[in-house]
């Protein structure tokens, strides 16, 4: 197949330099973005007079009946093409002739790949978007149903404070919404429209960069021609953005895989999203959750694949750039990917309440509280922390624990114990005096509820 650039070189490359060249077999998933923006283009070099209206009419048409074709699956990319702007210009003129080939007046596959790129990846975003908000959703309704369900709260993985279930999910909902508050923030920016930046420098032609824009859904234009071609940090802030979720992720799954464990039993998983092994008849393997947490080093790697290609590279475009789309894919991919299985996941595991009122029951999480207490009856912290933890060890040593140890025991420590303190001891008493904004108490939490549900909607 001839090359459209065919001039001053003959266009004859290597089969193996062109296989290399091409990225037809990943840029093909931008082709409704590529048509809709040559469309876009050609109405408005017919609205500046720059090609006739019926040239634009059937250019438009051809292009309408060539995303048609794509879209039943009646016409198959031409794998000989280099790109997907040289396959559907190449078929637009094929169809309807040599007028086809005015399309590419005041452009250049420059400023045209920079467009689809920011077209299809602010669509994708929507759609991850889409996906966090019905994850978001799923972790608050969980929380809703377990905003008094004791657990131990953990720091160092070493049982610390009694919390909620509900509250510890929130920080997940939280979380979350600021992926979601990111994302958006992230589209912002990129939805402006670098068509009409041609190569590098701009055109001769009396073009409507703003019409163009506003076509296609673009908020403004980029205001350099050279940065317009030069730059893809949209695709690096939303592969950053992406690589915080998949960091939340991670970090939600590494909890689920511990919590599903036979030593916490806190969850179960649904058998959707578990698998047996092969040779162990007892396991159930939490691999969706492990997975998620595998290919979060692969949405890093993405971000850090293109942030090393572009470091070197001098103004304006240079081919290097095309390496550009395979990361940012699969980055937008695997991201969609994991969502489709964790939020099922989460709609779907049991939680076991009493496994998480035993754990909290022992190791002493109500360690804090003593002190507090002795705090409230007038001694400073440091020495009720003193007197508190000199009890814990005493238990430790002999196999008691705080709920259970004889008042005259406490007294042994200071006079101020009184029948009081088990009440102050209490798991149900920790977590319901802590109404501190942000919280575990059922107050707290129950205004995070409300906040997330009313960020939900704003979003
Ligand atoms: N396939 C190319 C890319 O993805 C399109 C731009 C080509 N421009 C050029 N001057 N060769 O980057």
């Amino acid at each position: 197949m001839a090359k459209l650039w065919a001039g001053l070189t003959s266009g004859d490359t290597d089969i193996i330099a062109d296989y290399f060249n091409s990225s037809l077999r990943f840029d093909c998933k931008m082709y409704k973005q590529d048509i809709k923006g040559s469309m876009a283009h050609a109405a408005m070099l017919a609205a500046k007079g720059i090609i006739a209206k019926e040239e634009a009419d059937a250019l438009i048409e051809g292009l309408s009946s060539i995303l048609e074709d794509l879209e039943s699956g009646s016409l198959a990319f031409d794998e000989s093409c280099e790109d997907i702007h040289m396959f559907v210009e190449q078929e637009l003129t094929g169809r309807i002739g040599d007028v086809g080939k005015k399309l590419h007046t005041a452009r250049s596959r420059n400023d045209q790949v920079a467009l689809d790129m920011r077209m299809y990846l602010r669509d994708e975003a929507g759609k991850i978007s889409a996906l966090l908000k019905e994850l978001v959703d799923a972790v608050v309704t969980v929380a809703e149903e377990h905003k008094a369900s004791i657990m131990p709260g953990y720091t160092h993985l070493q049982r610390a404070q009694p919390i909620t279930f509900g509250h510890h999910l929130l920080a997940y909902a939280m979380m979350l919404l600021r992926d979601i508050d990111r994302i958006s923030d992230c589209v912002r920016r990129m939805n402006v429209s670098p068509i009409g930046c041609c190569a590098l420098a701009g055109t001769t032609y009396n073009t409507d960069r703003r019409m163009e824009a506003a076509a296609l859904g673009f908020d403004g234009v980029v205001l350099n021609s050279i940065d317009g071609v030069s730059d893809r940090d949209f695709c690096l802030e939303l592969m950053g953005d992406l690589s915080i979720v998949m960091m939340h992720l991670s970090r939600f799954s590494e909890e689920i895989i511990l919590w599903s464990s036979w030593e916490f039993g806190f969850v179960r998983l649904d058998d959707n999203y578990t698998t047996g092994s092969s040779i162990m008849p007892q396991k159930k393997n939490p691999d969706m959750a492990e997975l998620v947490r595998g290919k979060t080093g692969r949405v890093y790697g993405d971000l850090m694949g293109l942030l090393t290609t572009l470091k070197g590279l001098p103004l304006a475009y240079n081919k290097d750039m095309q390496e550009d789309k395979e990361g940012v894919f699969d980055a937008v991919e695997t991201v969609q990917l994991s969502l489709q299985v964790f939020i099922p996941m989460i709609k779907t595991m049991q939680v076991r309440t009493e496994a998480m009122k035993r754990a909290a029951q022992t190791g002493f999480i109500n360690a804090t509280d003593l002190a507090d207490y002795l705090v409230c009856k007038g001694l400073p912290f440091r020495s009720a922390y003193k007197i508190s933890g000199s009890i814990v060890a005493r238990c430790m040593k002999d196999g008691e624990v705080l709920e259970t140890l004889p008042l005259a025991v406490y007294k042994e420590y200071s006079d101020l114990f009184e029948e009081d303190l088990y009440n102050a001891i209490d798991l149900n008493t920790c977590v319901e005096k802590r109404i501190s904004e942000g919280g575990t108490s059922v107050s707290s939490v129950e205004a995070q509820i409300k906040y997330v549900k009313e960020m939900l909607e704003k979003c």
